[in-house]
């Protein structure tokens, strides 16, 4: 598979109605759904109160981008407000395995946050508990970064992990990638894209998607 995760960060909180509209009309089918809380990351954006309002007006896939310390105190709210797959970096809680078996307890998918410079052995011993490793391309916290080169290689590791134990893991990338950049990363082996100033800036989100798109169509097969 390779989809597109539209970070909804870099939308227009005033009009979130239509920001969403539109990407349903798009057929888009993720929806990336940045959660900060000020202390893990130097930001805060919003929690699981506007997901859970989000959630009866769209079909897409809610890929829960969790950036707050103690992620296990808040997984069953998550889940509540209806996401469908949350992600959690290593540094924030103290039992990693313990937090994953907490999101798959409740049926949703569950993924590992790598930030610019954790080394992708963290995921030695936990790579069959996953369902998803999201590689950090800018560090966490705000949107519309630059892209952070060496996450390439990150990449192209972390594929080779992949095919070799668990090819069913979603391999995703988050950060600073735009129609300019994305043959990049699909050739290290993405097939989940990130992108929120990408989407939802300059020629307006129809266009930015469908450009996305006719990149895709190329590396599905
Ligand atoms: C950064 C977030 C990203 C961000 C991406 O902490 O995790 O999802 O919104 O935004 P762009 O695509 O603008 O870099
Ligand atoms: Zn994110």
């Amino acid at each position: 598979m390779i989809e597109l995760s539209p970070s909804l960060l870099a939308a227009n909180f005033y009009n979130l109605k239509e920001d969403i509209e539109k990407l349903n009309e798009m057929n888009v089918k993720y929806l990336h759904l940045d959660v900060m809380d000020g202390n893990f990351v130097p930001n805060i954006s919003y929690g699981p109160d506007i997901i859970k309002q989000i959630r009866p007006h769209t079909q897409m896939i809610f890929d829960t981008h969790l950036m707050i310390e103690n992620p296990e105190k808040y997984i069953d709210v998550f889940a509540d407000a209806g996401c469908d797959i949350i992600t959690i970096h290593p540094e924030s809680t103290k039992h990693v395995h313990r937090v994953i078996q907490q999101i798959k307890s409740h049926g949703l998918k569950a993924g590992i946050v790598l930030n610019p410079h954790t080394h992708e052995s963290v995921l030695e011993y936990i790579i069959n508990d996953i369902d998803l490793v999201l590689v950090m391309s800018v560090n966490p916290g705000f949107g519309g970064q630059s892209f952070i080169d060496s996450s390439l290689e990150k990449i192209k590791n972390i594929r080779k992990m992949i095919d070799e134990k668990n090819p069913n893991i979603i391999l995703e990338i988050d950060g600073g990638v735009k129609t300019q950049n994305v043959k990049e990363v699909l050739n290290a082996g993405v097939n989940l894209v990130v992108s929120g100033s990408g989407v939802f800036n300059n020629d307006g989100i129809e266009k930015n998607v469908l450009d996305f798109e006719e990149i895709f169509k190329q590396y599905r097969k």
